[in-house]
């Protein structure tokens, strides 16, 4: 019997991977059985229920219109129900909602089974971070790996060509989630250091909002090079202080800096941050106006970090992180963006 993959979310990223998945188990039956749930938190969408939509039509209508999903990936809006007898879990929601859908799926679920963090972002604890791997692992009991990369839905799902970071502990378990994800136009590598990927993955949004200030002051490609360049060094020292053992030489996988970099030029939070400066509302406003029920997660993860950093007195050793969490929070004029980077700790 093939392994049985539930998705679980299906937002743009959860529908463009899950074109991806129900192509792959269908033409790897010999590992995969091929039929692939996926959990759909319900909404109407112009009076129809979304799972119905998706069951019919075949197209996420909402998060990912214009993409013809394969047949064979059936939209469950009940979580118990699409996660039962699952053999591979592939978790990809904004990650606030990541602790209700694990306390939902506790003790229901194959004790053998095994989890794919598609997450970007970190739970945060009294001492530190918590990855969200990790999160899965203890709340569910199973081995948790991580994928993440330079990957904008919109983009994967129109099958152009990019790569991806698979961390995992388990070279089985990696083996196997690289023949579930990889395919012509979606390449995917192998790395142990599956706290980095994540690192990675939660921090890159932060400097993707920083990209999107200087963007909106009308700077030049150089002064959003310098924000690339400052943002790597405050994610490896992030790294570095808060998952000892990261290796410096997983940020040059996709996970790091192609990520960031397609992070600075793209997507959602680099227009944020543009937003931010050209508007005077709210993030909340703002995520209301431009996304239509997606969420940022970049603002999330900088006010999460902010907060560690304050409490372990090491916000002047990120200035770059904790200007960006305060121009989201209209505590500080974009206006001073640049002098943070103009004193940055790198220059001393
Ligand atoms: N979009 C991308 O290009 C991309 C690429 C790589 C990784 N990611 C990451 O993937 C994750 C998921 O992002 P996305 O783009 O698929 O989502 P999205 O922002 O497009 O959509 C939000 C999703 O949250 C769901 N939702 C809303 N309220 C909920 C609730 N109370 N409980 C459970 N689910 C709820 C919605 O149904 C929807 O599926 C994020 O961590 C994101 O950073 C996104």
């Amino acid at each position: 019997m093939g392994k049985a993959v539930c998705i679980i979310g299906s937002g743009n990223w959860g529908s463009a991977i899950a074109k991806i998945v129900g192509h792959n188990v269908r033409d790897r039956r010999e590992l995969f059985d091929p039929l692939v749930r996926m959990y759909v938190y319900e909404e109407m969408v112009d009076g129809e229920k979304l799972t119905e939509v998706i069951n019919t039509r075949h197209e996420n209508v909402k998060y990912l219109p214009g993409v013809q999903l394969p047949d064979n990936v059936v939209a469950v809006p009940n979580l118990l129900e699409a996660s039962k007898d699952g053999d591979i879990y592939i978790f990809v929601l904004p990650h606030q909602f990541v602790a209700d859908i694990c306390a939902t799926m506790k003790g229901n679920i194959k004790k053998d089974s095994i989890a794919v963090s598609l997450i970007k972002g970190v739970s945060i604890t009294e001492g530190g971070i918590k990855l969200i791997s990790d999160v899965i692992t203890e709340e569910l009991g199973i081995h948790c790996s991580a994928m993440m990369g330079a990957n904008l839905a919109g983009e994967v799902a129109k099958e152009q060509f990019c790569e991806s970071t698979i961390g995992s502990t388990n070279e089985e378990n990696g083996q196997m989630l690289k023949r579930l994800f990889e395919t012509p136009y979606f390449h995917c590598m192998i790395v142990n250091d599956t706290p980095t990927v994540e690192i990675c993955g939660a921090l890159k949004n932060v400097v993707g909002i920083g990209a999107g200030i200087v963007d909106g002051m009308n700077y030049g490609d150089n002064t959003k090079a310098a924000v690339i360049r400052l943002g790597l060094m405050e994610m490896i020292k992030f790294a570095e202080l808060f998952s000892p053992g990261s290796k410096v030489s997983t940020f040059f996988e996709s996970c790091g800096i192609a990520d960031l970099v397609a992070t600075c030029h793209g997507g959602r939070n680099r227009m944020l941050g543009e937003s931010v400066v050209k508007s005077s509302k709210t993030v909340k406003e703002l995520e209301k106006e431009l996304l239509h029920g997606q969420s940022f997660q970049g603002p999330l993860v900088a006010r999460e970090i902010y907060h560690i950093l304050e409490t372990k007195h090491m916000l002047e050793q990120f200035p770059m992180f904790m200007a960006i969490h305060k121009i989201c929070e209209r505590e500080m004029d974009p206006s001073q963006f640049v002098s943070c980077l103009r004193n940055h700790p790198e220059h001393m």
